[in-house]
């Protein structure tokens, strides 16, 4: 961990400033959000889901294992008054975690261990936005190692309580230069009664 972190830590402190993004899911589906509420943005680097959903006036918990990250997040939300926990902490400590969040979201990060604590930490009606690489995917970006890449429609799979609002994945079906390639996204709701036949 301490060298995955350090790792981290490095590519952070020598990426040239930028105002992070977040993660398309997010950026196309803001009809879904209620108006407010809380958040957690797990693995969240540089911020940009949480930025982007205090900017909205959520009350957001960033977390991830690298400082550097940790630290840019805090300075944009002190900058920007904006709402936002920022925290270094590892993913895994949502298994100790007691608050329940409204939506969670991750971003280009996979520990298949945390499908059932996710899932536990959603409020009732709470949204989970997750969006990561794929086996399949045609270009370089990402990583290489299968334990951080989705096998097809394994997103389905991990989170097959939960009933989905939205799924993408077009793997290598098709002309590859176009369409959202590399990535499988899904929204799903968490929903205690059962689902309508
Ligand atoms: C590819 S980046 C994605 C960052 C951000 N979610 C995004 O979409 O831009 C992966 C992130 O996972 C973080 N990370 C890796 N292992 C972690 C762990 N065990 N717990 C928390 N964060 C972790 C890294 O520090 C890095 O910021």
């Amino acid at each position: 961990m301490d060298a995955i972190a350090a790792k981290w830590d490095r590519i952070y402190r020598e990426v040239p400033p930028h105002r992070p993004e977040p993660a398309l899911i997010l950026k196309e589906h803001e009809f879904l959000l209620p108006p407010a509420g809380s958040a957690l943005d797990l693995a969240c680097g540089l911020g940009g889901n949480a930025l982007f959903l205090a900017g909205l006036g959520w009350e957001v918990q960033a977390w991830d294992i690298a400082k550097a990250a940790i630290d840019f997040v805090d300075a944009q939300a002190r900058a920007q008054g904006l709402k936002i926990h920022a925290k270094v902490c590892p993913a895994d400590s949502l298994q100790q975690e007691n608050t329940a969040f409204d939506l969670i979201i991750v971003s280009r990060f996979l520990d298949r261990t945390l499908k059932d604590a996710i899932i536990d930490r959603l409020k009732d009606n709470g949204l989970l936005f997750y969006q990561t690489y794929t086996r399949a995917k045609s270009q370089p970006q990402g990583p290489n190692n299968p334990e951080y890449l989705l096998a097809e429609n394994e997103l389905l799979r991990l989170f097959a309580p939960l009933k989905v609002l939205f799924y993408r994945e077009y793997g290598t079906f098709g002309d590859v230069r176009q369409g959202l390639r590399n990535e499988a996204q899904l929204i799903g709701r968490k929903h205690s009664g059962r689902l309508a036949k």
